[in-house]
């Protein structure tokens, strides 16, 4: 098949589409490449989830169960069987990429990927990569695995790198409204790397190379973790001086060019913005470069948690109390407001210091009814109801995730003394920002 054929079957739809990886990435994708009326086959190595989707039921909370039943029925397929491989058309990778115990790349799903796929790639098959990765990585980790097998880049197979930028929770953007990067490794993989989310995605961005792809996608997460940094930095400068960042922040807004919000928080968390940076920090070394911007900004985002704990001491130290044997109910527990993912939380962190210095916890999340276990973490608590009860109960109630679903009025009414991590209280004798 050559490219033009390739081209005309993406157009006409015939071409079958598999996406690696069922997660907050590769979920959603599948979802809109079904939408346009794609076959699709998606595939997981977590036997639960592939059991879930092909009964039709969502393991992600935006995500309904009736989109998984719409796209049954125009036939989508779960499976863990990577020999479907050979039957799909476009193989687009989204499995984590976590960082490792040293802050190095973890690159061991993209490489166990290419192992189970690796027997069943066929002529004519294009392969994308979507995970965040440091520049490099598709012409390093996922050309050779290709020339290896005989196959001619841009000529019998195709190769491309196209990031994902998901925004979980926020519901002004969508997969089909958000311009997609796309890049190939020749000029053949691009066109018809672009020719493919030209179809599901109302505009494309082609560039130059993977590695400029790459970048991009790291770039976008740098700005983030950086300007995150620097407003948790200007938090604790501002608290000193008796100003409120958050009223600060919301001024700044008001001005209409130059100047782009970032609210400070109780420390970074997602699977993307704390992690992400590193990967260039790792790569950056290769070619003798130190990202001190990067260090920096992860240095004051990683203390924020200790900085909070101060602030909690100090608030119960000024009603003569201590964290030891204090009761103290966290509301929140996801990363960020409105979604039902606990990846590298800053709530964890806290919860287990606060536990460490002989606090009683409880705490209140509407996404977790109990916490589930992760790498770091095995805690046994249930989510508490915030009623009159409970909130009276406690010493201190910490905010520590803003979710839209707590009844801010009745909290705040009942509540002894609130420690804020996320500026949604007005500032008074027993609310304090932290
Ligand atoms: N979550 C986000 O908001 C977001 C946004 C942009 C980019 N990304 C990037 O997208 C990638 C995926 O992130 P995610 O949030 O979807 O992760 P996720 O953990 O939600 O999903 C990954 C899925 O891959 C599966 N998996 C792991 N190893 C596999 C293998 N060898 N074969 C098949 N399936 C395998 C897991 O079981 C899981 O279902 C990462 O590189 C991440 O940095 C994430």
């Amino acid at each position: 098949m050559n490219k033009k054929k390739f081209i005309a079957n993406i157009k006409s739809k015939r071409a079958k589409i598999g996406v690696i990886g069922l997660g907050y990435v590769g979920l959603p994708l599948i979802i809109r490449f079904s939408e346009e009326g794609y076959k699709t086959v998606g595939f997981d190595v977590d036997e639960q989830k592939v059991k879930d989707l092909n009964s039709g039921k969502s393991y992600i909370k935006h995500i309904s169960a009736e989109k998984i039943s719409n796209i049954i029925d125009v036939g989508f397929l779960a499976t863990s069987n990577f020999a479907n491989i050979t039957d799909v058309d476009a193989i687009l990778i989204c499995v984590p990429t976590p960082l490792g115990e040293h802050n190095e790349p973890d690159l061991s799903f993209i490489k166990s990927t290419l192992n189970s796929i690796k027997p069943y790639l066929r002529q004519n098959h294009l392969l994308v990569l979507e995970s965040t990765t440091n520049p490099g990585t598709t012409e390093e980790e996922i050309v050779p695995v290709i020339e290896e097998n005989n196959f001619e880049i841009g000529k019998n197979f195709f190769v491309g790198y196209s990031p994902e930028r998901e925004d979980p929770g926020n519901t002004e953007f969508t997969t089909k409204t958000i311009p997609k990067v796309v890049s190939g490794y020749t000029k053949n993989c691009l066109e018809i790397t672009q020719a493919l989310y030209n179809s599901i995605v109302d505009t494309t961005v082609p560039v130059t190379s993977t590695r400029v792809a790459e970048m991009t996608k790291i770039l976008e997460n740098i700005h983030r973790a950086v300007n995150i940094g620097l407003v948790n930095e200007l938090k604790m400068v501002a608290d000193k001086m008796d100003i409120d960042i958050f009223e600060v922040i919301n001024v700044a807004a008001t001005k209409p060019f130059g100047y782009t919000s970032y609210y400070p928080g109780p420390g970074l968390g997602g699977h993307c913005i704390p992690i992400d940076p590193f990967y260039l920090t790792w790569k950056a070394k290769e070619v003798g470069m130190n990202t001190r911007f990067i260090e920096l900004a992860g240095e004051v985002n990683a203390g924020m948690p200790d900085y909070v704990i101060q602030k909690i001491g100090d608030t119960l130290n000024s009603v003569e109390k201590s964290i030891k044997n204090s009761k103290i109910f966290i509301l929140g527990l996801s990363y960020k407001k409105n979604v039902d993912d606990l990846r590298e939380s800053p709530s964890l962190v806290i919860l287990e210091k606060l536990l460490n210095l002989g606090a009683i916890i409880q705490y209140s999340d509407p996404y977790f009814d109990s916490i589930p276990s992760t790498r770091k973490y095995n805690f046994k608590f249930s989510s508490q109801i915030i009623d009159k009860n409970s909130l009276n109960n406690a010493d201190l109630v910490l905010l520590a995730t803003d979710h839209d679903d707590f009844d801010y009025n009745f909290i705040e009414k009942e509540a002894k003394l609130i420690v804020d991590t996320r500026g949604r209280f007005k500032t008074s004798k027993n609310i304090i920002k932290a």
